[in-house]
């Protein structure tokens, strides 16, 4: 006789099907999104031990991680002691990171960052005005390089001769996350960063080739996407983008055509994968689109783009499963739950209980709600107890 607890349990068996993206080879579904923890070293924004154990943790065999957000050059960092790609000590922290993920047979990509505008310039070499596509400030504030915040300062905007040595920063990132043994690289393309800057009306108010039609605003985002796909191949690279988000004062006058063209590109391309952040309601994603917040982002943008899709943003278990299910994604990534729960993956197998998070300690610190939450063993046959 079948337990009843268990005849009305929602099933998470989607989850734990393999997939590939691209080169990678998962043998589940559930993915660790990227999160920015501000505990890489200082100065210098090197990954360090605590760091490796963290990620090393949250590892699983076949699983995906995807890292918290690394700047590709030092004009790139918005954030206090957010960890960096472009100098020879950064590389060697990160490889301690990648091989103690290796080390439980897990895979890890790195998150290629340029914030653009939402920096301060205190993280600027010689204190100068953050660069972006144009001249326009965001409302809200900057994290300074001293864990303060002040008003965002009207950011510089790029002269068109000068791109190409902003997409190279991206190209010097990508080669050295290969130096560094990652198995493959995400363009940070979402949540109002450099690239989302150059793509969205909001933050673009250019008149030459980079800027005005929808084309011209996805040209920087395409060529990043090919520099860094000559570096590892195409289907070791994927993107992150957020079509509905509003985070870091973003928007766009016509999202769905902006984003089924870039996502097209993207397949054009040939990317390993396309990673896109659900426009539901929450402190950080906000929207006002009508029909399109009521939407799976997967059902509005996956027919643009020929191979795999990974969603995020407010997913359990059984919504994950339920979303692999209907079609809308093939891989979930998960972001406060893999805060909390560094064996994500075991518990939401037996959709088993799941430590509470704790906002506080997100951003900045040590081991305190970082590297202490306890992971649920297997022995016990208790999960979540
Ligand atoms: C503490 C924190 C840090 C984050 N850092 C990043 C980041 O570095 N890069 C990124 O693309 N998204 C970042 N995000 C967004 C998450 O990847 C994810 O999209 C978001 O948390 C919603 O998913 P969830 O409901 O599973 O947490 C961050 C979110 C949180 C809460």
């Amino acid at each position: 006789m079948q337990h009843a607890a268990t005849a009305t349990a929602p099933s998470t068996a989607r989850l734990f099907e393999p997939l590939r993206l691209g080169g990678l080879r998962l043998a589940h579904r559930v993915v660790m999104a990227p999160l920015t923890r501000m505990r890489a070293t200082v100065p210098g924004n090197a990954p360090n031990a605590l760091n490796a154990e963290y990620y090393g943790q949250r590892a699983s065999e076949g699983g995906l991680i995807i890292t918290e957000a690394t700047q590709v050059d030092q004009t790139g960092q918005g954030y206090p002691a957010t960890p960096g790609i472009h100098s020879a000590e950064q590389v060697a922290g990160w490889r301690g990171v990648v091989d103690a993920v290796h080390r439980k047979g897990g895979l890890i990509v790195l998150q290629l960052w340029h914030v653009g505008r939402i920096s301060h310039p205190s993280h600027q070499p010689g204190g100068a005005a953050p660069i972006s596509p144009s001249a326009v400030r965001p409302t809200g504030k900057a994290y300074t390089a001293t864990f303060g915040q002040e008003p965002f300062e009207t950011p510089r905007a790029l002269e068109t001769a000068e791109i190409p040595g902003v997409v190279a920063m991206y190209r010097r990132g990508a080669e050295n996350a290969r130096a560094a043994g990652f198995d493959g690289v995400e363009i940070h393309g979402a949540n109002g960063y450099l690239v989302d800057q150059f793509l969205r009306d909001r933050s673009n108010r250019r008149t030459d080739a980079y800027g005005g039609s929808i084309e011209n605003r996805s040209r920087f985002a395409v060529e990043v996407a090919e520099a860094v796909s000559e570096v590892w191949g195409a289907d070791r690279v994927g993107i992150r983008l957020s079509p509905f988000g509003v985070f870091n004062d973003m928007g766009d006058s016509d999202p769905v055509a902006l984003f089924t063209h870039v996502v097209g590109e993207m397949s054009r391309i040939g990317l390993a994968y396309v990673h896109l952040i659900e426009p539901r309601q929450d402190e950080m994603y906000g929207a006002d689109l009508g029909e399109w917040a009521t939407r799976p982002v997967g059902s509005v943008f996956r027919a643009a783009f020929s191979g795999p899709v990974i969603a995020g943003g407010g997913y359990d278990g059984p919504g994950g499963a339920a979303a692999i299910a209907a079609g809308d994604a093939d891989a979930i990534a998960f972001g406060r739950w893999f805060i909390s729960n560094p064996d994500l993956p075991s518990r939401l197998r037996v959709n088993g209980r799941l430590n509470p998070y704790h906002r506080e300690t997100f951003y900045g610190g040590g081991e305190k709600g970082y590297t202490d939450y306890p992971a649920w063993h297997v022995a016990s046959g208790t999960p979540g107890k």
